[in-house]
């Protein structure tokens, strides 16, 4: 499904999922508090004693550019990429006047305008933007010392191939976060292509012991563990994930 990341309501839903504060994300008091702040979240899991000076890192999947941001205060230089125009387009304008507007959908019709100033020690220039395709990565990107995929895997057709890029996109001693609920949709990933969530020779095959097969050769896993996100739809419905993710280095 090429073209579902360029509606003004998943724009809208993403805006508000990354750049959200607590209580537009879930204005109740009850309810997964612990799935709030997924984004920052997630860049926690950037093992800084690995950094160094001039480090790079690449945002796959970066929707409207949270983690991107996020990046920005552990490494020198980050590049989001992302296969929707709209999430980029609207990414690059976040970059430029570090402000976000969105609406918090009520019910219906009604919503409320909300607007959130990044904070002002992101330096937004270290960051930059541009619309590619995880399955077939210019090589004109470079290489990166820190990679982060976050619920991209089973949002793609080929999730093997993009896999595969990753040791030519790495340094050695890199670092690769990779994260997904593994929610298989036909729309995005016919059921051949998948990783795992099904029984072959008559074992079951889950997606991340699939990943960790696959990238094994070239990276050794030093981290596994669950991150708990949540998007509002409006005011009363919610989608609660929990992803399983891997901090992988690259021999
Ligand atoms: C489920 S969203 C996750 C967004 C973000 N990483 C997050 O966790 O909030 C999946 C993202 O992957 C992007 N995407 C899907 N297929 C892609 C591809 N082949 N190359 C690059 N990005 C892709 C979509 O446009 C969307 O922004």
């Amino acid at each position: 499904m090429p073209d579902y990341y360029d509606t003004a309501t998943q724009l809208n839903e993403y805006l508000v999922f990354h750049y959200g504060n607590d209580a537009s994300v879930l204005p109740w008091d009850f309810g997964p508090v612990k799935a709030l702040g997924f984004h920052k979240r997630l860049v926690g899991w950037v093992d800084k004693s690995r950094l160094h000076t001039g480090c790079r890192a690449l945002d796959l999947g970066c929707a409207v550019g949270r983690i991107s941001f996020e990046l920005v205060r552990a490494c020198e230089s980050v590049v989001g990429v992302d296969y929707s125009t709209t999430f980029v387009e609207s990414a690059k304008k976040i970059k430029e006047s570090g402000l976000v507007t969105f609406q918090l959908a009520r019910e219906g019709n009604l919503s409320t305008s909300a607007q959130v100033r990044l904070p002002s020690d992101l330096v937004r220039e270290r960051v930059s933007f541009c619309q590619g395709d995880a399955e077939n990565l210019p090589v004109s990107l470079g290489k990166f010392d820190v990679i982060i995929m976050a619920n991209l895997l089973d949002r793609v057709g080929h999730p093997r191939k993009v896999l595969s890029r990753l040791r030519d996109i790495t340094r050695p001693g890199a670092q690769v976060i990779i994260c997904s609920p593994f929610t298989w949709w036909d729309e995005f990933t016919e059921p051949e292509e998948r990783l795992g969530g099904f029984i072959q020779e008559g074992k079951e095959v889950t997606s991340m012991d699939t990943v960790a097969d696959l990238l094994e050769p070239d990276f050794h896993q030093t981290k596994i563990g669950d991150e708990p996100f949540l998007i509002r739809q409006h005011e009363r419905k919610f989608f609660m994930s929990v992803a399983c993710v891997g901090l992988w280095i690259r021999r």
